[in-house]
């Protein structure tokens, strides 16, 4: 574990997440998060965009996969309704006895090191926790842990996006926080070539009729504005090839898809389907 001394206290900082992900499509929403995120000029400043959309739209992907082409290590906050102002910056550990460790959270461990924070549901954090990030979210650029007692700056290569989803489960937050953490990106669904090949790259091993029935059976979904997403199509696709697979009878293989679209999204899906079988 990497530890670094900030005004006299040593900070152990948490580890970067790897994931195995790569954004598909929609390059102009990857052109939008990168141009908020440079950096043009000795007085100018990178922002702190807010990634929106439906539960499974590819928020959290899209931040990663940007982070990752600027070759930036990624440290994911999952934010909570219980996340404290000290999980966002620095909670003590007792070590041994009497004995305090200090521990970084992700979002520090980013400023630190000047990796990328990603600051991950960031609408089910209350406006307390939101608000102890404030001068971060500024032109000053750092924050103070009143656990630790120090002022912690962020390297100039940090950066920081929060994602953000529409559904009812979560905070109204305050204007000062929200004109902080601007621009909004809006994720909408893909077009349909886009969405196959979303599919194709994340189930790398189905078969082109599966992965063009998730694809209309989304298309039609999304026509009619319903919820589904793409992680909904992949959960299909991937329950029905599994299904297929254990099959005992042409009729269970005949009705994979079928019954994959019924136990992941529901029975009310299955009119969005065409024909109803495989
Ligand atoms: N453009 C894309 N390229 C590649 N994969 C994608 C893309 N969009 C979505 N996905 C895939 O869809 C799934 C859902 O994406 P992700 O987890 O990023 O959604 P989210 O918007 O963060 O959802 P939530 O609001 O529930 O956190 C993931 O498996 C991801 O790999
Ligand atoms: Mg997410």
């Amino acid at each position: 574990m990497t530890t670094l001394d900030i005004e006299g206290v040593s900070l152990h900082l948490a580890h970067p997440d790897e994931l195995p992900v790569r954004w598909v499509g929609q390059e102009e929403l990857m052109r939008q998060l990168l141009a908020a995120w440079m950096v043009i000029h000795d007085q100018d400043l990178p922002m702190n965009p807010r990634l929106l959309g439906k539960p499974g739209v590819g928020k959290t992907t899209l931040a990663y996969a940007a982070a990752k082409r600027m070759n930036r290590d990624v440290y994911i906050l999952q934010a909570t309704m219980d996340t404290r102002p000290e999980d966002l910056l620095v909670t003590p550990v007792i070590e041994a006895e009497k004995k305090l460790r200090y521990v970084a959270s992700p979002l520090v461990s980013a400023m630190l090191s000047g990796g990328v924070a990603i600051i991950d549901e960031g609408n089910r954090m209350s406006e307390k926790s939101w608000a102890s990030l404030a001068p971060l979210l500024d032109n000053r650029r750092y924050v103070e842990s009143i656990v630790a007692g120090i002022k912690i700056k962020a390297h100039p290569d940090f950066r920081l996006v929060s994602t953000m989803n529409d559904d009812a489960s979560t905070f109204e937050l305050p204007e000062y926080i929200h004109s902080r953490l601007q621009p909004q990106i809006w994720i909408d669904f893909p077009e349909r070539d886009e969405e196959y090949q979303i599919l194709q790259e994340n189930l790398p091993f189905a078969e082109e009729r599966i992965l063009t029935y998730v694809t209309d059976f989304l298309q039609r979904a999304h026509a009619a504005d319903e919820r589904y997403t793409v992680r909904d199509g992949i959960n299909i696709g991937r329950f029905a090839i599994k299904l297929a697979s254990l099959a005992t009878d042409r009729e269970h293989e005949r009705r994979a898809l079928e019954t994959a679209v019924t136990e992941i999204v529901g029975e009310e899906a299955l009119r969005y389907i065409q024909g109803g079988s495989i």
